[in-house]
Order: C-alpha cells, then structure tokens, then sequence
C-alpha cells in the first residue's frame, strides 16, 4: 500500500482540490484508493458523501499511526488529505507517507508558508531518508513571469517541483462543491489532474525501487 500525503499548513493552498482529484483519478485508473480526511473542517468528506462515485473517505483528525496501516489490505493507495495548522498531525502524516505532495499557489507569502511542512519532512528524510516530497504549484495564472519565478524559487529548496500544477480554473470549486471530480467534467483541468496522477504513480513506482 502506497500512501500519498497532500500537506501544507497554509489554508486554501489547494490539498482538498488535489487530494480529491488525485483519489478520483487513481480510483478511475482501477487502483483501490482511500481518502483520509484530517481536516476537522471535513470537506473532503462533505465533498465524498456529496458524489456517487468518490473513492471511500474516512475521517482521521488524529490516531494516524493506527487508522492508516488498519487499511492496509483492503486499499492500493491511501490519499490523506491534511488541515491547516497540524503540526503534531503533520508529524504523523509525514511518517506514514511514501510520498508528500505540498500544494503551494504562486505568491512569495505562500512559498514562505511552505516552510513549515518543509521542515518537517526534513527532519523525517534526516531519519530514514523517506519520504520523498514534490511541491505542486496550485491555481498557476497561465504563462505569468510570477509562475515562472516560483518555479524557480521552490527548485532553491531541493525539492522536486512536479511539471504538471493546477491552474487558475472555476472548473476545480466546481467539481469540489458537486461532488465531482474535473474528469467528470473534463476540459484542461482534466488534462492537468491527468498529468498530476501520471507523476504521482511514477514517483511512488520509483520509490520502490
Ligand atoms: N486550481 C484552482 N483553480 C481555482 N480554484 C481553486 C483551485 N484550487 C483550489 N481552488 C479553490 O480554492 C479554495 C481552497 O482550495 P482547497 O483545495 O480547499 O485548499 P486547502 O484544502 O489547502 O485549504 C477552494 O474553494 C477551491 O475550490
Ligand atoms: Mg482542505
């Protein structure tokens, strides 16, 4: 069982819109993907229970240690869903991960903010030298020179900045709110969420090798 972490203390960073997505997708590629919701605000499971066809969602606002190896068995991919502010909760996240995916929109304040994540995953890779971590940059402005630099300021972490980002799209608070995934309602949201996945089974394919 893979699992794959969508992390960033920073609220409205975009993890609810990719943690779904991401699932959604898996799920549809034939995987048998959980969500775990650790956000106390609970919209990932607001937004399952909303749609017909999201991947089963289980609510963890702690007890992470225990609630994500007990779906090891009936589940492929675990995709977790974190919250603002988690620090402890983040800890246990970042030690069940294989991999941490950190969401961060376009702005210096948000690259900032990543920090916080940042170190924790570091201090566990000083550990163990896992998990792997990506940044995804969220609600990209198409071909802005501040998309470009924030590319370039994420890569001075050492951290990889996956290829594939969200961009700025009304079809992403859409789907959100229906309980729909963007490839229920296809466009270039779509093909952005598809490119997200793709990098996300490599990296984790890599990972075990
Ligand atoms: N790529 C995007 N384009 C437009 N709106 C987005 C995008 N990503 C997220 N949003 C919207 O921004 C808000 C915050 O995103 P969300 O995924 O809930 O962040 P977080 O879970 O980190 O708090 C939500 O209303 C969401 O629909
Ligand atoms: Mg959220």
């Amino acid at each position: 069982m893979h699992v794959v972490a969508v992390l960033n203390q920073k609220g409205g960073s975009g993890k609810t819109t990719i943690a779904t997505n991401l699932a959604s997708d898996l799920q549809r590629r034939g995987h048998r993907v959980a969500l775990v919701d650790a956000d106390p605000q609970k919209t990932a499971s607001e937004w399952a229970a909303r749609g017909e066809d999201t991947p089963p969602t289980f609510e963890a606002t702690k007890d992470l240690s225990t609630n994500i190896p007990a779906l090891e068995g009936s589940f492929d991919i675990v995709v977790l869903d974190g919250a603002p502010r988690m620090t402890e909760l983040a800890t246990d996240a970042v030690k069940a991960a294989d991999l941490v995916l950190i969401p961060v929109q376009p702005s210096g304040a948000d690259i900032w903010a990543a920090e916080d994540i940042l170190d924790i995953v570091e201090a566990r890779q000083n550990v163990t030298g896992e998990p792997r971590a990506a940044f995804v940059v969220s609600r990209a402005v198409a071909r802005t020179n501040l998309a470009d630099s924030v590319q370039d300021a994420l890569e001075q972490y050492g951290v990889n900045v996956l290829d594939s980002r969200t961009g700025h799209r009304i079809a992403y608070p859409e789907a959100l709110g229906a309980g729909l995934s963007v490839l229920d309602t296809g466009g270039k949201a779509a093909d952005e969420v598809e490119a997200l996945t793709d990098e996300t089974i490599e990296l984790l394919t890599n990972s075990n090798e």
